[in-house]
């Protein structure tokens, strides 16, 4: 993520306090990286916040459906906000945006923010059945989706083997030992 705010600045597409929309709940770290001093941006959370109404909601108690309010969505159409960063399906409920308010996105992008930035984490694409990316529908507006290979690759399972009984990566063309301090990035699954 560093690497594509680093980019976007570079190539003046965003500037430093820009305000920028964050999907949340979210992979922890991309709560952090867009307020590191060189990037400052302004936050603005598109927030998860549906649930089930039976009228005795408390906190845990399971009503969460993890899928945005329209009031929630709509926010993007507001023309100061230059990006949207999501992780879909996100992280940790891994819920998959519904196409109903996946629909709504690429309808307000595409009458009303064609400029907006679109980075779309897909890291658990594959838990989804029939899941479809914001990529494929804001192809135009996407510039990044991101995908893992050690998420891909089962990562839970290959660390735990690691632990009990594994001294080597492995990860193809790595096979090296777990590192101590820098961490190659097909090492990572033994840094965790
Ligand atoms: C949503 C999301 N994106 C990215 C990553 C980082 O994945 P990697 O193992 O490739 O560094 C994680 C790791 O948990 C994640 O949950």
């Amino acid at each position: 993520m560093c690497y594509l705010f680093d980019s976007l600045l570079a190539n003046g597409l965003l500037r430093r306090g820009d305000r920028i929309a964050v999907a949340v709940p979210i992979f922890s770290p991309y709560l952090e990286i867009p307020n590191l001093e060189r990037y400052a941006f302004d936050i603005v959370r598109i927030d998860a916040s549906e649930r089930r109404e039976d009228g005795t909601q408390r906190r845990g108690d399971g009503s969460h459906t993890w899928q945005y309010p329209d009031a929630e969505i709509d926010k993007v159409a507001d023309p100061s906000v230059k990006a949207l960063v999501l992780v879909n399906p996100s992280n940790p409920p891994s819920v998959a945006m519904r196409p109903a308010t996946l629909e709504r996105l690429a309808r307000i992008v595409r009458t009303r923010r064609p400029d907006l930035i679109v980075i779309t984490d897909d890291v658990y694409a594959t838990f989804v059945e029939g899941f479809r990316s914001v990529f494929a529908a804001l192809p135009r507006n996407t510039v990044a989706c991101i995908r893992s290979r050690s998420i891909s690759a089962a990562p839970a399972g290959a660390w735990a083997s690691s632990r009990s009984t594994r001294t080597t990566c492995s990860m193809p063309r790595c096979g090296g030992a777990p590192p101590a301090a820098a961490t190659p990035r097909c090492c990572s699954i033994h840094a965790s």
